[in-house]
């Protein structure tokens, strides 16, 4: 017998069909991409429909949104209740537009830009250099500027993201000393919004660039508190507006260290006396446990050469702007308040 007619009868191991389950995420989202995109959940809200209905409404192809449904259905997202007629399922309901903790603007962000970036992943671990320059042509926040379609969708998910973790967020942190709350880099408002619901007496300031902040209003009036916000566009690494308290969240995770320094420096120079800085980031633990930090951490290299970063990488950061790091309090969610004060 030869060595290949001895592989060839050789059982394949219990892991096969794990690991080729685990080669499929690009077609997972791709094929969550496509639901969002043509707004299947919503469409399902009103009860089950047959598949050449749901074709005849979105304008695509019968067949090929069959296969795109079968394999959605297949784990957990619709269901084919009976022959080409398809249900909603809890999991596919989370696609549906404008719910509390929907993830659509995540599924059509996440399916358009992050996918083409880690596209080439490959070539990023050779070099060390991010992706998405090379795809796209320009830095993310540089092409989010030129290309109002994608700052849209860009700024959707990001609310999205805020939302999911605000009530955690301003639930975990005692905002009783402080007077004005800055949010830097705050999208469209989602989390200073959370924040000055849960605390009547506080101030907010909304920082961003000016493509982003110019869309903020509806939110803040949405949430019944734009009376007591500001809103301010700029450009962190040249200044901040002054406050005592500064949070920022998802933002050092988008920048290398020297970059993420020097956005702490702008905090730490208008900082009130007494004030405190607070980062808002999923700190990376030591050893195997699965994180979504994790994952967020190579998005974060293949998009703009940014990183998640462990308890100590944040406490040099800190010292690096001139900024002692106090605690670091859980949120019960991924996140966690870093708070810092001036050293
Ligand atoms: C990952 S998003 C986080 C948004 C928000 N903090 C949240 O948690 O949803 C990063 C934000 O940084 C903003 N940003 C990028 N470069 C900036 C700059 N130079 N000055 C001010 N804001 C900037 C972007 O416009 C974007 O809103």
């Amino acid at each position: 017998m030869s060595t290949d007619d001895r592989s060839e009868s050789t059982p394949p191991p219990a892991e096969l069909r794990q690991m080729l389950q685990l080669l499929n995420g690009f077609r997972v989202t791709q094929a969550l991409y496509v639901a969002a995109k043509l707004g299947l959940a919503d469409i399902l809200k009103g009860g089950p429909q047959p598949l050449e209905a749901l074709a005849a409404t979105t304008g695509a192809n019968a067949d090929a949104l069959y296969r795109v449904l079968r394999v959605l259905a297949s784990i957990g997202v619709f269901e084919e209740i009976s022959a080409r007629q398809f249900a909603l399922t809890p999991l596919a309901a989370l696609l549906q537009q404008d719910l509390p903790y929907g993830v659509r603007a995540q599924a059509l962000f996440f399916g358009d830009e992050p996918y083409r970036a880690c596209g080439g992943l490959y070539d990023s671990v050779m070099t060390g250099a991010n992706a998405y320059e090379r795809v796209f042509g320009a830095p993310h926040f540089e092409y989010l500027a030129q290309h109002p379609d994608q700052n849209e969708i860009f700024n959707q998910a990001m609310s999205a993201s805020s939302r999911q973790a605000a009530t955690a967020i301003a639930g975990a942190y005692d905002f009783t000393a402080a007077r004005t709350v800055v949010d830097i880099a705050g999208g469209q408002g989602m989390l200073i919004a959370a924040i000055l619901r849960a605390n009547p007496e506080l101030r907010g300031v909304l920082f961003d660039q000016p493509h982003v902040v110019a869309g903020a209003s509806p939110l803040l009036e949405a949430a019944g508190i734009a009376d007591r916000c500001e809103l301010v566009s700029g450009n962190f690494f040249a200044s901040v507006p002054t406050g005592d308290t500064y949070t920022l969240r998802h933002i050092l995770h988008d920048w290398d260290d020297e970059h993420a320094i020097a956005i702490l420096r702008s905090c730490a120079e208008e900082m009130a006396p007494g004030g405190r800085t607070l980062v808002i980031e999923s700190v990376i633990e030591p050893g195997n446990d699965p994180s979504p930090a994790k994952f967020l951490d190579l998005m974060m290299f293949v998009m703009n050469g940014g990183r998640e970063r462990t308890a100590e990488e944040y406490r040099r950061l800190f010292v690096a702007a001139g900024l002692r790091l106090t605690r670091i309090i859980p949120t019960g969610g991924a996140e966690s308040l870093i708070e810092g004060e001036r050293a």
